[in-house]
């Protein structure tokens, strides 16, 4: 090693050690023709004093030193002195003496700030990604993501599970999103897929008989670009045999609880609160709600359509719902300004809008009060909970949209009324999805997740008459309001897999076209199994508290799924074209 220490170690107790050092010249400060170099790396960063009196021809060297020069100092560990003490730095009550200064090499001046206060755009950052990750803050994102990795592998191997690669270059995998497609250059018109999970791959495990899988995998999805989503990204990717929910979920409890405490040495308790999707939705308008408040919604629709008021009436008349949210306080906290901006807010979600009620000590003040009668209000008052000095908020309209709305209102209140404790990691299961969602357009059944979903065994009698009925063995876990994973437990019998696939309207010739493969191997004794899959980046980046997945991946794409550094995706060359039997007249017009 050029080194005999970090940046990061050295303390009082380490007095009149002669130490060697390398890193970058972080700052710079002359002193009454004193030297002061912050040596930065990886571990932190230490005082170099360059003493014009102690080494004259070292003194003269450091004078040409910059910004971001990479070099070795060399010299004896002193004490600062009284007073001369930085109590921020685990290294601040020392400095080096430098008896030697080596520049192992000088660099340009950056064209960003290596300097967490001093953010650069987010553009510059990935274009120049190499020196925006010497910035501590995201040398600590990735050390985090570098743990939960570690406990994730730790727990999963305690518990007897094999980490097992899978393919890249593969057969489509059925996730929802559109593939990236690698032509083949060794196959005229021939492509593979990149993976957008490991699915298949994973269940095919299972049926060699591989009980116990797991993968840090990588997927590749082409959709659309969002503040947790990544088009290359990383799942923990978990497949087990012989198991039910039950077993699935006391795996993803041991292993959160685990990463928790190694990473953050927080107990998180176990078991995880359950909650089914009708459940969530009735209560929080989503199937991913943030539980780190209460605020639950309330459906209104029976009481208001009893009242004069038209826009509630019609919209129940027309089949949609009212939903209430009680905003606790808010009554004598928030201006007619501040009122009207959630109305804005929810205009902008595509509601009509949202109508509101003050609770004064005397009863409901408002507007619209005049169209309901004192038995309504009293009705409403009860089913609210309301209490002087709150405010209710009201939204009206086609099921979806409501509930939508009432989702991001109820968030949105959630912070202005600062409910959320950011310190808290608040896990929770849904579960009892539908298995099959209706496709409007289409007019068709869609499986919700995937094809290999189990129905759940009480509702396989509605398969055939009533699909919207069967719930699946599906489940998601939340975290803090993001669905941090999904997962379900598989059909591994094909007369099943044959109903299910009848009501998508999956012919068997389709089904063998698209997994084929997947379906034969199914004939050869498939166990019983199912699992999950943690989104990887996206729980790092809820545990490092940030909202940008990409400060939690070491190369990400920018938001047009560019990457600035190295100018990815480019263009083909003429020989990439013919290699790969591609043109791309299409493209061009
Ligand atoms: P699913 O598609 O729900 O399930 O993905 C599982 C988890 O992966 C993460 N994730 C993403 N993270 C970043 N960028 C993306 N584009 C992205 N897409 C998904 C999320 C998500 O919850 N094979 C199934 C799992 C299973 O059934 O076992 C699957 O991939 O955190």
């Amino acid at each position: 090693m050029l080194r005999t220490h970090t940046c990061g170690e050295l303390t009082r107790k380490d007095e009149t050690r002669e130490v060697t050092l390398c890193g970058w010249t972080h700052s710079r400060r002359d002193h009454g023709g004193i030297i002061f170099i912050d040596l930065r790396d990886r571990y932190g960063l230490t005082q170099a004093v360059f003493d014009p009196h102690h080494n004259q021809e070292t003194h003269a060297k450091a004078e040409k030193l910059k910004r971001e020069d990479c070099i070795k100092v060399t010299g004896k560990v002193r004490y600062r002195g009284k007073g001369l003490e930085n109590h921020n730095l685990p290294t601040g009550d020392i400095e080096i003496i430098v008896d030697e200064l080596d520049i192992l090499n000088s660099a340009e001046t950056p064209p960003i700030e290596i300097d967490d206060r001093k953010e650069a755009s987010e553009e510059l950052r990935l274009k120049y990604r190499y020196l925006d990750l010497r910035r501590p803050i995201m040398q600590k994102h990735l050390m985090a993501r570098h743990q939960v990795m570690k406990a994730c592998r730790e727990l999963l191997d305690s518990l007897g599970f094999m980490e097992i690669e899978t393919p890249m270059l593969v057969r489509s995998t059925p996730e929802g999103a559109r593939d990236y497609l690698v032509p083949s250059p060794f196959h005229l018109g021939k492509v593979y897929s990149l993976p957008q999970s490991p699915q298949i791959y994973k269940q095919l495990l299972m049926v060699s008989g591989l009980d116990k899988y797991y993968q840090i995998a990588r997927c590749m999805r082409a959709e659309d670009s969002r503040a947790d989503r990544q088009p290359e990204f990383t799942q923990i990717d978990i497949e087990m045999s012989f198991v039910d929910e039950e077993d699935v979920y006391i795996v993803g409890e041991k292993l959160f609880a685990h990463i928790m405490k190694q990473v953050k040495g927080i107990e998180i308790k176990t078991p995880f609160p359950r909650m089914s999707y009708a459940d969530s939705l009735a209560k929080y308008g989503c199937d991913k709600p943030d539980l780190r408040f209460s605020l639950e919604h309330a459906d209104v629709s029976e009481i208001v359509h009893k009242s004069d008021f038209a826009v509630f009436k019609s919209a129940v008349d027309k089949g949609g719902i009212v939903k209430g949210i009680n905003a606790k306080g808010a009554g004598k906290t928030f201006s007619r300004t501040e009122i009207d901006a959630y109305i804005a807010f929810a205009q902008s979600l595509g509601a009509a809008g949202l109508a509101w009620m003050k609770m004064a000590e005397h009863g409901l003040e408002s507007s619209i009060t005049k169209f309901f009668n004192e038995q309504t209000q009293k009705q409403l008052i009860a089913k609210m909970q309301a209490k002087p000095g709150d405010l209710l908020f009201f939204c009206a309209g086609e099921e979806k949209l409501v509930h939508n709305t009432m989702w991001k209102v109820r968030l949105k209140l959630g912070e202005d009324l600062n409910l959320v404790n950011k310190d808290e990691f608040y896990f929770c299961w849904i579960n009892q999805f539908p298995l099959f969602e209706w496709n409007a357009d289409e007019e068709k059944w869609e499986a919700m997740h995937h094809i290999f979903t189990m129905p759940r065994d009480e509702d396989m009698k509605y398969l055939e008459e009533n699909p919207g009925r069967v719930r699946g063995k599906l489940y998601d876990l939340v975290l803090n309001g993001i669905e941090l994973c999904s997962g379900s437990i598989r059909i591994n019998r094909p007369e099943i897999k044959e109903r299910v696939m009848k009501v998508i309207g999956m012919t068997l010739e389709e089904a063998q076209n698209k997994f084929g493969f997947l379906i034969n191997a199914f004939k050869y004794g498939a166990p019983p199994h199912g699992g999950f899959a943690p989104g990887l980046d996206r729980f790092v980046m809820l545990i490092e508290k940030l909202d940008n997945i990409r400060d939690v991946i070491a190369f990400p794409k920018n938001k047009n799924k560019e990457s600035p550094m190295d100018g990815c995706p480019s263009d083909w060359s003429a020989k990439d074209l013919k290699e790969n039997y591609l043109k791309l007249d299409l493209a061009k017009k």
